[in-house]
């Protein structure tokens, strides 16, 4: 049988009962009776082993040999080394709450990382609760994180679930990593995750079916409220850490693509801040225009919007470049320069490098283009079927980092690219005006 690079590897039949698979001496875990699909995560990362091994499954009763043919895998990944490209340029910042909740008296929670190369294996996570040490309860490989991740070495990628010492948490639970390792610079990369802790903060949100326009079919209220929370902070931290506006007593915010305002809601809190959305949804924006404070307004999916020149501190873009073609990224970046006062900053998402190995991993000669230098546009996202009239505008798009630098520097001064500070995978560009 073959191993193929789109990970359609199956045995030839079901086992007929448990075993324990083996790569010569390594053991992968053990596969269920009846199941045919072996991860090809566990396989992809013994390579090696596999070529010279073959693959054994052992069971009390016996053992079975498989001879599989390794040359399809290797003519995708390893000419010109695609896997080690991919797994350099995975880089840090990847983790996700899967859950918390209280058990035996406490919160617990059950967290996921992907660990870049640079960092040693095993790592010791210091993760604190509302400023307090997590004691961690168990470790294991994240099959979840693992699909995407399957290039990664399987140390690399983990689920953790920690006890903290307290049963009740207020408003907000804020999970912080102080540490990787003992080094609280490697945790630096990972931004802060929040989870609501009281279900009221679930009232007046979105329906399901707005919620899952901007936020994936797998989005519900609690990750959107959640989410939106992670995002304000980091784009709260960004505008105070290098925008010049960001003391003044009135600050006019622009959240362009606000969808149905899961990051600008957040922002209601702020007396000093006048928001205005936009979007192409006209049916999110009118939800915003109905339940959130601010101007809401329907724009086309071409500019010019009908605001006039410079009149925003801050504008900002949640996952917005990462859905448009290059045309429309270049349209868009001109009207963003052109709506921005002289002293505001623009903080931008999209999708770089890091992310494009996750999305495109499966897809060699793809990603093969995209690291020599190709903006990647080729798939339709149809979040936005019926709502938007070109079907054909709203995309999935990835771009390697320095594809995106060079973008930004035809319209900005580009001051940072913050890696992977949005929802654990999209970096923010950070930008002003060039003198
Ligand atoms: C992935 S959703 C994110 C929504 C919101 N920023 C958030 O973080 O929840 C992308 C949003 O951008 C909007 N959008 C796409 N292209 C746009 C454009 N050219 N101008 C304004 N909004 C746009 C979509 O309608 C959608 O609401």
């Amino acid at each position: 049988m073959r191993l193929d690079p789109d990970a359609r590897f199956q045995l030839d039949k079901p086992l007929d009962r448990d075993v324990d698979l083996y790569i010569g001496a390594v053991c992968l875990g053990k596969f269920a009776a009846g199941e045919r699909n072996v991860p090809l995560s566990r396989l992809a990362m013994h390579f090696n082993h596999l070529a010279d091994h073959k693959l054994t499954a052992k069971t009390d009763g016996g053992e079975t040999v498989f001879h599989i043919d390794t040359r399809d895998f290797e003519k995708a990944y390893r000419t010109g080394d695609l896997l080690t490209a991919m797994q350099t340029a995975l880089g840090g910042g990847k983790w996700r709450i899967y859950e918390i909740g209280i058990k035996d008296g406490s919160i617990y929670a059950d967290v996921g990382f992907v660990f870049p190369l640079s960092i040693r294996t095993p790592v010791t996570v210091d993760l604190l609760c509302n400023g307090m040490s997590g004691v961690l309860l168990e470790s294991e490989y994240d099959t979840h994180f693992g699909r995407t991740h399957w290039f990664m070495p399987p140390e690399n990628v983990v689920r953790h679930k920690y006890r903290f010492p307290f049963s009740q948490v207020e408003g907000w639970a804020q999970f912080h990593l102080r540490a990787l390792n003992g080094k609280s610079s490697d945790a630096a990369h990972y931004r802060d995750q929040w989870n609501f802790t009281n279900r009221d903060m679930l009232a007046e949100l979105p329906d399901d079916t707005r919620i899952q326009r901007v936020a994936s079919a797998q989005a519900n209220r609690a990750s959107f409220l959640n989410g939106g929370k992670a995002a304000y902070e980091v784009i709260q931290a960004l505008f105070h850490r290098y925008g010049s506006a960001a003391s003044k007593p009135e600050i006019k915010v622009l959240d362009w693509g606000v969808g149905c305002g899961r990051v600008a809601r957040h922002f209601e809190t702020d007396s000093a801040v006048q928001m205005t959305g936009i979007d192409i949804d006209k049916d999110n924006v009118g939800w915003c225009s109905e339940n959130l404070t601010g101007e809401y307004l329907h724009v086309e999916t071409a500019p010019p919007t009908p605001m006039p020149n410079g009149i925003f501190d801050l504008v900002y873009a949640c996952s917005v470049l990462s859905h448009l073609k290059e045309e429309s990224i270049d349209q868009w970046l001109a009207e963003v320069s052109r709506l921005l006062r002289p002293d505001g900053l623009a903080l931008l998402s999209f999708h770089g490098t890091s992310n494009a190995v996750s999305y495109l991993s499966r897809r060699p000669e793809e990603l093969r283009a995209l690291m020599g230098g190709e903006l990647f546009d080729a798939d339709r996202n149809n979040e936005l079927q019926g709502f938007i009239s070109d079907e054909d505008y709203y995309r999935q798009v990835f771009s390697s980092d320095s594809w995106w630098h060079q973008k930004f520097s035809e319209f900005f001064e580009v001051l940072a690219i913050e890696p992977a500070v949005l929802s654990g995978f999209q970096h923010v560009a950070v930008l002003r005006l060039k003198p």
